[in-house]
Protein backbone atom coordinates (compact mmCIF):
# COMPACT_ATOMS: atom_id res chain seq x y z
CA UNK A 1 0.00 0.00 0.00
CA UNK A 2 1.36 3.45 -0.98
CA UNK A 3 2.82 5.82 1.88
CA UNK A 4 0.60 8.65 3.41
CA UNK A 5 3.19 11.22 2.03
CA UNK A 6 2.54 10.08 -0.89
CA UNK A 7 -1.62 9.95 -0.57
CA UNK A 8 -1.17 13.30 0.76
CA UNK A 9 -1.16 15.72 -2.44
CA UNK A 10 -4.51 13.60 -3.39
CA UNK A 11 -6.33 14.01 -0.20
CA UNK A 12 -5.55 17.81 -0.49
CA UNK A 13 -6.36 18.29 -3.77
CA UNK A 14 -10.10 16.68 -2.31
CA UNK A 15 -9.99 19.16 0.08
CA UNK A 16 -9.71 22.10 -2.41
CA UNK A 17 -12.12 20.78 -4.60
CA UNK A 18 -14.97 19.97 -2.31
CA UNK A 19 -15.75 16.97 -4.09
CA UNK A 20 -15.87 13.67 -2.37
CA UNK A 21 -17.72 10.92 -4.25
CA UNK A 22 -20.15 10.56 -7.31
CA UNK A 23 -16.78 10.21 -10.29
CA UNK A 24 -15.20 13.38 -9.04
CA UNK A 25 -11.90 14.76 -10.36
CA UNK A 26 -9.36 12.00 -8.95
CA UNK A 27 -11.95 9.80 -9.96
CA UNK A 28 -12.05 10.89 -13.41
CA UNK A 29 -8.11 10.90 -13.41
CA UNK A 30 -7.70 7.65 -12.05
CA UNK A 31 -10.40 6.17 -14.74
CA UNK A 32 -8.18 7.95 -17.11
CA UNK A 33 -4.82 6.50 -16.23
CA UNK A 34 -6.35 2.83 -15.97
CA UNK A 35 -7.46 3.64 -19.31
CA UNK A 36 -3.89 3.69 -20.61
CA UNK A 37 -2.79 0.67 -19.50
CA UNK A 38 -4.92 -0.98 -21.95
CA UNK A 39 -5.08 -0.57 -25.81
CA UNK A 40 -6.25 2.96 -27.26
CA UNK A 41 -10.38 3.24 -26.92
CA UNK A 42 -10.94 1.47 -23.94
CA UNK A 43 -13.22 2.74 -21.47
CA UNK A 44 -12.62 1.95 -17.26
CA UNK A 45 -15.11 2.09 -14.73
CA UNK A 46 -14.27 1.87 -11.03
CA UNK A 47 -16.42 -0.15 -8.71
CA UNK A 48 -16.27 -0.62 -5.19
CA UNK A 49 -14.81 -4.23 -5.19
CA UNK A 50 -14.18 -6.65 -8.07
CA UNK A 51 -17.29 -8.69 -6.53
CA UNK A 52 -19.56 -5.79 -7.35
CA UNK A 53 -18.01 -5.39 -10.65
CA UNK A 54 -18.65 -8.37 -11.99
CA UNK A 55 -21.67 -8.54 -10.38
CA UNK A 56 -22.84 -5.02 -12.54
CA UNK A 57 -20.96 -6.99 -15.92
CA UNK A 58 -23.83 -9.81 -15.56
CA UNK A 59 -26.57 -7.81 -14.94
CA UNK A 60 -25.30 -5.45 -17.69
CA UNK A 61 -25.50 -8.39 -20.06
CA UNK A 62 -29.04 -8.89 -19.78
CA UNK A 63 -29.49 -12.45 -19.47
CA UNK A 64 -32.58 -14.34 -18.78
CA UNK A 65 -32.97 -14.38 -14.75
CA UNK A 66 -31.95 -17.67 -13.53
CA UNK A 67 -29.36 -18.06 -16.46
CA UNK A 68 -26.11 -20.91 -16.46
CA UNK A 69 -23.22 -18.86 -15.81
CA UNK A 70 -20.11 -20.92 -16.07
CA UNK A 71 -17.31 -20.27 -13.59
CA UNK A 72 -14.34 -22.60 -12.83
CA UNK A 73 -14.29 -24.24 -9.38
CA UNK A 74 -10.97 -23.13 -9.18
CA UNK A 75 -11.61 -19.63 -8.12
CA UNK A 76 -11.99 -17.49 -5.40
CA UNK A 77 -15.49 -17.35 -3.89
CA UNK A 78 -16.46 -14.20 -5.01
CA UNK A 79 -16.59 -15.01 -8.17
CA UNK A 80 -19.70 -17.06 -7.82
CA UNK A 81 -21.41 -14.96 -5.34
CA UNK A 82 -20.86 -12.40 -8.32
CA UNK A 83 -23.36 -14.67 -10.14
CA UNK A 84 -25.83 -15.31 -7.81
CA UNK A 85 -25.86 -11.61 -7.12
CA UNK A 86 -26.99 -11.13 -10.54
CA UNK A 87 -29.53 -13.27 -10.50
CA UNK A 88 -27.52 -16.59 -12.14
CA UNK A 89 -26.75 -20.04 -11.47
CA UNK A 90 -23.52 -20.41 -11.47
CA UNK A 91 -22.11 -23.87 -13.35
CA UNK A 92 -18.80 -25.17 -12.02
CA UNK A 93 -16.27 -26.40 -14.89
CA UNK A 94 -13.10 -27.96 -14.61
CA UNK A 95 -9.57 -26.13 -15.86
CA UNK A 96 -6.34 -27.19 -17.50
CA UNK A 97 -3.72 -28.94 -15.55
CA UNK A 98 -1.27 -27.20 -17.08
CA UNK A 99 -2.52 -23.39 -16.54
CA UNK A 100 -4.89 -24.13 -13.79
CA UNK A 101 -7.33 -21.63 -16.35
CA UNK A 102 -10.36 -22.07 -18.65
CA UNK A 103 -9.53 -21.89 -22.45
CA UNK A 104 -11.98 -21.87 -25.10
CA UNK A 105 -10.94 -25.65 -26.32
CA UNK A 106 -11.56 -27.00 -22.46
CA UNK A 107 -14.81 -24.92 -22.40
CA UNK A 108 -16.02 -26.44 -25.34
CA UNK A 109 -15.38 -29.58 -24.35
CA UNK A 110 -17.90 -29.45 -20.89
CA UNK A 111 -20.21 -27.50 -22.23
CA UNK A 112 -21.24 -30.61 -23.88
CA UNK A 113 -22.63 -31.52 -20.47
CA UNK A 114 -24.09 -28.68 -19.43
CA UNK A 115 -27.28 -29.03 -17.88
CA UNK A 116 -29.20 -26.07 -19.22
CA UNK A 117 -28.55 -23.65 -22.04
CA UNK A 118 -25.21 -21.02 -21.11
CA UNK A 119 -25.37 -17.49 -20.91
CA UNK A 120 -22.26 -16.42 -19.83
CA UNK A 121 -18.89 -17.98 -18.50
CA UNK A 122 -16.54 -16.36 -16.59
CA UNK A 123 -12.50 -17.07 -17.32
CA UNK A 124 -10.82 -16.29 -14.08
CA UNK A 125 -7.16 -15.55 -14.37
CA UNK A 126 -5.56 -17.90 -11.71
CA UNK A 127 -3.58 -15.94 -9.24
CA UNK A 128 -3.06 -13.18 -11.37
CA UNK A 129 -1.54 -15.14 -14.46
CA UNK A 130 -1.81 -13.76 -17.99
CA UNK A 131 -4.73 -15.59 -19.80
CA UNK A 132 -5.08 -15.73 -23.18
CA UNK A 133 -7.60 -13.08 -23.79
CA UNK A 134 -7.39 -13.09 -27.40
CA UNK A 135 -8.87 -16.30 -27.70
CA UNK A 136 -11.71 -15.41 -25.50
CA UNK A 137 -12.09 -12.15 -27.51
CA UNK A 138 -12.73 -14.30 -30.22
CA UNK A 139 -15.14 -16.91 -28.40
CA UNK A 140 -17.20 -14.47 -27.33
CA UNK A 141 -17.57 -12.93 -30.81
CA UNK A 142 -18.30 -16.57 -32.32
CA UNK A 143 -20.63 -17.84 -29.61
CA UNK A 144 -23.74 -17.07 -28.12
CA UNK A 145 -22.10 -17.20 -24.72
CA UNK A 146 -21.45 -14.09 -23.13
CA UNK A 147 -17.98 -13.45 -21.84
CA UNK A 148 -16.50 -11.70 -18.37
CA UNK A 149 -13.25 -12.02 -17.55
CA UNK A 150 -12.51 -11.76 -13.97
CA UNK A 151 -8.84 -10.71 -13.83
CA UNK A 152 -9.17 -9.77 -9.72
CA UNK A 153 -5.51 -10.54 -9.49
CA UNK A 154 -4.20 -9.78 -12.86
CA UNK A 155 -3.59 -5.94 -12.49
CA UNK A 156 -0.55 -6.41 -14.08
CA UNK A 157 -1.39 -8.83 -16.58
CA UNK A 158 -4.96 -8.03 -18.11
CA UNK A 159 -3.70 -4.95 -20.70
CA UNK A 160 -6.29 -5.96 -22.95
CA UNK A 161 -9.92 -5.17 -22.83
CA UNK A 162 -11.95 -6.29 -25.81
CA UNK A 163 -14.03 -8.35 -23.34
CA UNK A 164 -15.02 -7.01 -20.82
CA UNK A 165 -12.16 -7.54 -17.91
CA UNK A 166 -12.65 -6.69 -14.32
CA UNK A 167 -9.80 -5.73 -11.41
CA UNK A 168 -9.72 -5.81 -7.39
CA UNK A 169 -7.72 -3.03 -6.13
CA UNK A 170 -7.85 -4.46 -2.33
CA UNK A 171 -5.73 -4.30 -0.01
CA UNK A 172 -4.33 -7.90 -0.75
CA UNK A 173 -3.70 -7.00 -4.15
CA UNK A 174 -0.55 -6.40 -6.03
CA UNK A 175 -1.97 -2.81 -6.80
CA UNK A 176 -4.00 -1.97 -3.46
CA UNK A 177 -6.04 0.65 -2.51
CA UNK A 178 -7.69 -0.88 0.62
CA UNK A 179 -11.58 -1.71 -1.19
CA UNK A 180 -11.81 -1.42 -4.62
CA UNK A 181 -12.05 -1.99 -8.57
CA UNK A 182 -12.29 -1.26 -12.37
CA UNK A 183 -13.53 -2.68 -14.99
CA UNK A 184 -12.36 -2.06 -18.60
CA UNK A 185 -13.72 -2.54 -22.28
CA UNK A 186 -13.53 -1.22 -25.09
CA UNK A 187 -18.00 -1.10 -25.63
CA UNK A 188 -18.35 2.26 -24.67
CA UNK A 189 -22.04 1.30 -24.33
CA UNK A 190 -21.37 -1.64 -21.85
CA UNK A 191 -19.13 0.32 -19.66
CA UNK A 192 -22.46 3.15 -19.62
CA UNK A 193 -24.71 0.40 -19.05
CA UNK A 194 -22.17 -0.50 -16.05
CA UNK A 195 -21.25 3.04 -14.81
CA UNK A 196 -24.92 3.07 -14.81
CA UNK A 197 -25.70 -0.07 -12.62
CA UNK A 198 -23.28 0.86 -10.39
CA UNK A 199 -24.54 4.62 -9.51
CA UNK A 200 -28.68 3.11 -9.08
CA UNK A 201 -29.15 2.70 -12.43
CA UNK A 202 -28.92 6.69 -12.92
CA UNK A 203 -27.47 8.07 -16.04
CA UNK A 204 -26.66 11.27 -16.50
CA UNK A 205 -30.36 11.31 -14.84
CA UNK A 206 -31.60 11.61 -11.30
CA UNK A 207 -34.36 8.60 -12.52
CA UNK A 208 -33.39 5.02 -11.91
CA UNK A 209 -33.56 4.02 -15.82
CA UNK A 210 -32.32 0.38 -14.81
CA UNK A 211 -31.95 -1.57 -11.60
CA UNK A 212 -28.71 -1.02 -10.15
CA UNK A 213 -26.57 -0.58 -6.49
CA UNK A 214 -24.58 1.74 -5.19
CA UNK A 215 -21.29 0.53 -6.02
CA UNK A 216 -19.40 3.70 -6.59
CA UNK A 217 -15.78 4.77 -4.90
CA UNK A 218 -15.24 7.81 -2.96
CA UNK A 219 -12.90 9.93 -3.84
CA UNK A 220 -10.44 8.70 -0.83
CA UNK A 221 -10.30 5.65 -2.24
CA UNK A 222 -9.41 6.92 -5.68
CA UNK A 223 -6.66 8.78 -3.82
CA UNK A 224 -4.94 5.63 -2.45
CA UNK A 225 -5.15 3.92 -6.00
CA UNK A 226 -3.87 7.37 -7.73
CA UNK A 227 -0.62 6.97 -5.50
CA UNK A 228 -0.31 3.03 -5.79
CA UNK A 229 0.06 3.63 -9.57
CA UNK A 230 2.71 6.59 -9.01
CA UNK A 231 4.68 3.86 -7.12
CA UNK A 232 3.79 0.66 -9.50
CA UNK A 233 7.04 0.45 -11.10
CA UNK A 234 9.06 -0.13 -8.39
CA UNK A 235 6.35 -2.14 -6.39
CA UNK A 236 6.44 -4.33 -9.05
CA UNK A 237 10.08 -4.71 -9.29
CA UNK A 238 10.37 -5.33 -5.31
CA UNK A 239 7.78 -8.38 -6.03
CA UNK A 240 9.82 -9.42 -8.73
CA UNK A 241 13.23 -9.55 -6.38
CA UNK A 242 11.41 -11.36 -3.90
CA UNK A 243 9.93 -14.14 -6.48
CA UNK A 244 13.01 -14.41 -8.05
CA UNK A 245 15.12 -14.92 -4.73
CA UNK A 246 12.74 -17.70 -3.72
CA UNK A 247 13.24 -18.35 -7.31
CA UNK A 248 16.67 -19.40 -6.88
CA UNK A 249 16.39 -20.82 -3.61
CA UNK A 250 14.44 -23.55 -4.58
CA UNK A 251 15.94 -24.22 -7.57
CA UNK A 252 16.68 -27.79 -7.34
CA UNK A 253 13.92 -28.69 -5.16
CA UNK A 254 10.85 -30.77 -5.60
CA UNK A 255 8.65 -27.42 -6.35
CA UNK A 256 7.32 -25.34 -9.48
CA UNK A 257 5.73 -21.97 -9.61
CA UNK A 258 3.28 -20.71 -12.12
CA UNK A 259 4.57 -20.04 -15.66
CA UNK A 260 6.23 -17.22 -15.66
CA UNK A 261 5.42 -15.88 -11.96
CA UNK A 262 7.72 -13.35 -10.74
CA UNK A 263 9.44 -13.49 -14.01
CA UNK A 264 7.26 -11.48 -16.80
CA UNK A 265 4.58 -10.85 -14.57
CA UNK A 266 3.99 -10.16 -11.10
CA UNK A 267 1.02 -10.90 -8.52
CA UNK A 268 0.88 -10.23 -4.91
CA UNK A 269 0.58 -14.26 -3.59
CA UNK A 270 2.90 -17.31 -4.25
CA UNK A 271 1.04 -20.08 -4.93
CA UNK A 272 3.71 -23.00 -5.44
CA UNK A 273 3.22 -26.48 -6.75
CA UNK A 274 4.64 -28.76 -4.20
CA UNK A 275 3.52 -32.33 -5.61
CA UNK A 276 0.80 -34.28 -6.16
CA UNK A 277 -1.35 -34.77 -3.00
CA UNK A 278 1.10 -33.15 -1.02
CA UNK A 279 -0.68 -29.54 0.26
CA UNK A 280 -1.99 -30.77 3.37
CA UNK A 281 1.51 -32.13 4.74
CA UNK A 282 3.80 -29.40 3.24
CA UNK A 283 1.31 -26.90 5.09
CA UNK A 284 1.65 -29.00 8.44
CA UNK A 285 5.53 -29.31 7.81
CA UNK A 286 5.73 -25.33 7.76
CA UNK A 287 3.35 -25.26 10.38
CA UNK A 288 5.72 -27.26 12.64
CA UNK A 289 8.18 -24.21 11.60
CA UNK A 290 6.03 -21.72 12.61
CA UNK A 291 5.29 -20.85 9.12
CA UNK A 292 2.00 -19.72 7.75
CA UNK A 293 0.76 -21.07 4.59
CA UNK A 294 -2.82 -20.25 3.04
CA UNK A 295 -4.98 -22.72 0.81
CA UNK A 296 -6.51 -19.37 -1.18
CA UNK A 297 -9.38 -21.02 -3.05
CA UNK A 298 -9.97 -24.25 -0.33
CA UNK A 299 -10.84 -27.09 -2.14
CA UNK A 300 -12.37 -25.64 -5.00
CA UNK A 301 -15.21 -23.15 -4.58
CA UNK A 302 -18.18 -25.92 -5.55
CA UNK A 303 -17.17 -27.12 -2.00
CA UNK A 304 -18.09 -24.45 -0.29
CA UNK A 305 -21.20 -25.08 1.37
CA UNK A 306 -23.14 -21.81 -0.08
CA UNK A 307 -22.23 -23.57 -3.45
CA UNK A 308 -22.97 -27.44 -2.87
CA UNK A 309 -26.55 -27.40 -4.39
CA UNK A 310 -25.58 -25.70 -7.50
CA UNK A 311 -24.56 -27.87 -10.43
CA UNK A 312 -21.23 -29.04 -11.71
CA UNK A 313 -19.08 -30.58 -14.39
CA UNK A 314 -16.59 -33.53 -13.05
CA UNK A 315 -14.06 -31.83 -11.65
CA UNK A 316 -10.24 -33.92 -11.42
CA UNK A 317 -8.33 -31.04 -11.99
CA UNK A 318 -9.74 -28.66 -9.52
CA UNK A 319 -9.66 -31.46 -6.97
CA UNK A 320 -5.88 -32.13 -8.07
CA UNK A 321 -4.90 -28.82 -7.84
CA UNK A 322 -6.39 -28.23 -4.59
CA UNK A 323 -4.09 -31.13 -2.83
CA UNK A 324 -1.05 -30.22 -4.65
CA UNK A 325 -0.62 -26.35 -4.96
CA UNK A 326 -0.28 -24.48 -1.38
CA UNK A 327 -0.09 -20.24 -0.92
CA UNK A 328 3.44 -19.81 0.69
CA UNK A 329 4.24 -16.21 2.20
CA UNK A 330 5.24 -13.53 0.04
CA UNK A 331 5.20 -10.23 0.37
CA UNK A 332 6.92 -6.98 -1.44
CA UNK A 333 8.57 -6.04 1.88
CA UNK A 334 9.64 -9.88 2.23
CA UNK A 335 13.46 -9.61 3.77
CA UNK A 336 15.89 -11.88 2.88
CA UNK A 337 16.44 -13.65 5.98
CA UNK A 338 12.38 -14.58 5.69
CA UNK A 339 13.23 -15.77 2.31
CA UNK A 340 16.22 -18.21 3.11
CA UNK A 341 14.06 -19.53 6.23
CA UNK A 342 11.06 -20.53 4.00
CA UNK A 343 13.07 -21.59 1.45
CA UNK A 344 15.25 -23.86 3.95
CA UNK A 345 12.40 -24.98 5.84
CA UNK A 346 10.12 -25.91 2.27
CA UNK A 347 12.81 -27.15 0.71
CA UNK A 348 14.00 -30.07 3.62
CA UNK A 349 9.59 -30.46 3.95
CA UNK A 350 9.76 -31.62 0.49
CA UNK A 351 12.39 -33.72 0.63
CA UNK A 352 11.21 -35.18 3.78
C1 LIG B 1 -10.49 -14.64 -8.41
C2 LIG B 1 -11.10 -13.54 -7.58
N1 LIG B 1 -12.25 -12.99 -7.98
C3 LIG B 1 -12.83 -11.99 -7.30
C4 LIG B 1 -12.26 -11.49 -6.15
C5 LIG B 1 -12.97 -10.42 -5.37
O1 LIG B 1 -12.28 -9.19 -5.37
P1 LIG B 1 -12.77 -8.07 -4.35
O2 LIG B 1 -12.19 -8.39 -3.02
O3 LIG B 1 -12.21 -6.79 -4.92
O4 LIG B 1 -14.25 -8.08 -4.34
C6 LIG B 1 -11.05 -12.02 -5.69
C7 LIG B 1 -10.43 -11.50 -4.47
O5 LIG B 1 -9.45 -11.98 -3.96
C8 LIG B 1 -10.44 -13.06 -6.43
O6 LIG B 1 -9.29 -13.63 -6.05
Amino acid sequence: MPATSAILPYLESIEQSGWYSNFGPVNQALEARLATRFADGTRVVTVANATLGLTACLRALDLPPGSLCAVPSWTFVATAHAVTQAGLTPWFVDVREDSWMLDPETFAAQLKHAPGPVGAVIPICAFGQRLDLDAWTTYDRNSPIRVVIDAAAAYDTATSADIPVVVSLHATKALGAGEGGFVACRNRDFIDRVRSITAFGFHGTRESLCLGTNAKISEYTAAVAMAAMDTWTTTRQTYQRVAQRLRILLMNAPVTFQDGWGLDWITSVCVAHVGDGRSAEIAEALSSQGIDTRMWWGLGCHTSRAFADFPRAPLPVTEKLAASTLGLPYFAAMQDEDIIRLATALGAALRS
